[in-house]
Parts: C-alpha cells; structure tokens; sequence
C-alpha cells in the first residue's frame, strides 16, 4: 500500500468539495468496492462503447504492441481495475518474452487482489506486484527503482478526468518516474457527436445514476452522512465548448444533509449540483499536444474505422 488512500483523504475531499461553491467531488472516490463492481457492469453496457473498442483495438494489435522493445519490459499500470483488457497485452508479451512483470496501481485494494489472483492463475511466467494507492504516490515510489525498460499503461479514457494542465501534470509525472525509450500505452476518447456521448454516461438501465450517486451513500456509510440518495438527480451532459461530458448529483429540493463525522450540515437549493466528474474528449492534435507538453513523442497509434477512440504508444524521451 502506497501513500494517498486514507479515509481521511477522502473525509478531507468531501469536507473540502461540499463546503465549496459550486460544489464538487473528486471522482476518483466512485471507487470504493460498490463503485469498482459497478464500474465493471458499465464496461459491457450498449451505450459504454470505450471499454468495446479500446479492448477490440488491444487485443487486435497486441503483438505489435509489445514488440516494440528489444529486451523485457516491466508493465506498469495506472488505475488498472480489473485488468480486463490488460490480459491481452499480458498474454502476448509473456508469449513474446517468457516471463513479465505486471505493476497494477489502484486505489480500489479488493479489486487489485482478486484481478491479481485470477492473471497469475491464467498466466504461468506473469509476476505480479500491485500498488495500492493514488497514482502520484505509486509513481513517486517507482521513480526511486532502477529496472527498465517500462511500459506504463493509463487505459479506460482515464486521463480524460483531468483538466488540461492537471493531465500535462500527470503525464509529466509518469515521464519523471520512467527513463529514455520507456512507452506509454495511453487510451482516449475521441469528439464526436453529443447524443453518443451523452447516452454512454446516460444508460437506459440507469446504472451510471446508480454509479454516480454511490458517492452519496460512501459518505453515509464512511463519514455518517444523513444523504437521502432519492433526492437527488443524475445529470451528464456533453459540454461542446470544453469538449467534455459533465457527470453532477442534482438536489431536486431544498435541503440540509448533516455529515456526523465531519461535523459539518451541506445546505443545497434546488437544483442546485455537485460536480463528480469530467471525461474529456480529444482530437488527435490536442493529443499529440500533449504529447509534446509532457516530455513523449507519438511512435505508433490505433483507431477504430468510425474513428470514436484511439490508442497511442509513446516513447519517453
Ligand atoms: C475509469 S476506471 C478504468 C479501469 C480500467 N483501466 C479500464 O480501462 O476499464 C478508473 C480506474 O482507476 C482507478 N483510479 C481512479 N483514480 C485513481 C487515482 N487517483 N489513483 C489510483 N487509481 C485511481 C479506479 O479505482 C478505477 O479502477
């Protein structure tokens, strides 16, 4: 376990984003062991076109993936989940080098431990070591060790939740925490028209409403919170001018929730919102921008023919 997962990070959060205006709340805490099960149904929903095409796009171009190394990489992984379209890569490169290890980093412990447990069943010659915590602090942890080469993976259109600068920031971290001729494997999702967007974080079946509002019932369950989840609303929204989907908790009412362990009572009016998270959607120049920005050059990448997402590999230089 790596630094950055303690509950009273996450008190601190909630302290911090509900006594904010507008509020909001970091999005990394849908993650909990709920939030974690309900992200991995959302993955195969209709509508969640990503985790399809990414793991299409993966497991179709695999080889030429890991062949990009001349000796055995070690593969990181950031916010790996339940590694699902990783055992793709995995499968190749132990075909392509004989053994590998696989470094999966994820605030979500449970889900690393039964993901670690059911690759290493299935794949004889994988190691695994897998960092529990916040991204920074698992790379400022790998910063300090020497193997190389790397190839770090950041799937799932997961960049996407950071604004601009915060994302440069990010990369510019796994860029300081890897050596010359180490890659990234980095999955986005592309602009495209609003109603696609809007109906991936929208289902029919509701689930992203009941994944959006879980972070209510963490901070009942976690912190005492006196939330009635039945009083708010889910709303995503696609935002063309920021080109991202919105997702936000919307109070139908006035009210007061008190928060026990905090101390603290949140006041909302009606309609008023809490912020819970950001997807941004990319064009391939703003991509190989931040290419540029964060110390990577653009080596190899993959679309799919309607052109909705992409996989790049970068080289660290
Ligand atoms: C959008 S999901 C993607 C999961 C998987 N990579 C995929 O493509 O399906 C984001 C994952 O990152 C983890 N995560 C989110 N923020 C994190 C952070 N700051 N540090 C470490 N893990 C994080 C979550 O627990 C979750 O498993």
């Amino acid at each position: 376990v790596v630094g950055g997962q303690t509950d009273d990070c996450f008190a601190e959060a909630v302290r911090i984003g509900l006594g904010s205006m507008p509020k909001w709340l970091p999005c990394r805490y849908f993650y909990d062991t709920a939030g974690s099960r309900l992200f991995e149904r959302i993955c195969d929903l209709p509508e969640y076109y990503l985790t399809r095409i990414e793991e299409r796009l993966l497991r179709t171009n695999r080889r030429e993936m890991v062949e990009r190394f001349g000796t055995t990489p070690v593969i990181v992984e950031l916010g790996s989940g339940s590694s699902r379209k990783t055992r793709w890569l995995l499968e190749a490169a132990c075909a392509r080098f004989g053994t590998i290890e696989y470094m999966p980093i994820d605030v979500s412990g449970p889900l690393l431990k039964v993901a670690a447990e059911a690759l290493t069943d299935a794949l004889a010659g994988l190691r695994v070591t897998a960092l529990v915590g916040d991204y920074r602090a698992a790379l400022d942890l790998l910063r300090k060790r020497r193997e190389c080469p790397r190839l770090f993976l950041f799937l799932g259109s997961s960049l996407g939740n950071y604004e601009r600068d915060s994302a440069i920031a990010l990369l510019r971290h796994i860029h300081d925490a890897s050596h010359a001729g180490d890659r990234l494997l980095l999955g986005t999702d592309l602009v495209k028209d609003a109603a696609i967007l809007e109906a991936a974080y929208n289902d029919a079946s509701g689930l992203t409403a009941q994944f959006n509002k879980n972070l209510l019932l963490r901070i009942n369950r976690e912190l005492g919170g006196r939330f009635d989840v039945g009083s708010f609303i889910h709303r995503a929204h696609y935002d063309a001018a920021r080109s991202r989907v919105e997702m936000h908790l919307v109070s139908r009412h006035e009210q007061q929730v008190r928060i026990d362990k905090l101390g603290m009572v949140a006041a909302f009016s009606e309609g008023e919102t809490i912020h819970t998270e950001n997807s941004h959607k990319y064009t391939i120049t703003e991509l190989q921008e931040l290419a540029a920005g964060s110390g990577f050059v653009e080596e190899l990448a993959w679309t799919d023919e309607a052109g909705w997402y992409r996989v790049q590999m970068w080289r660290r230089v």
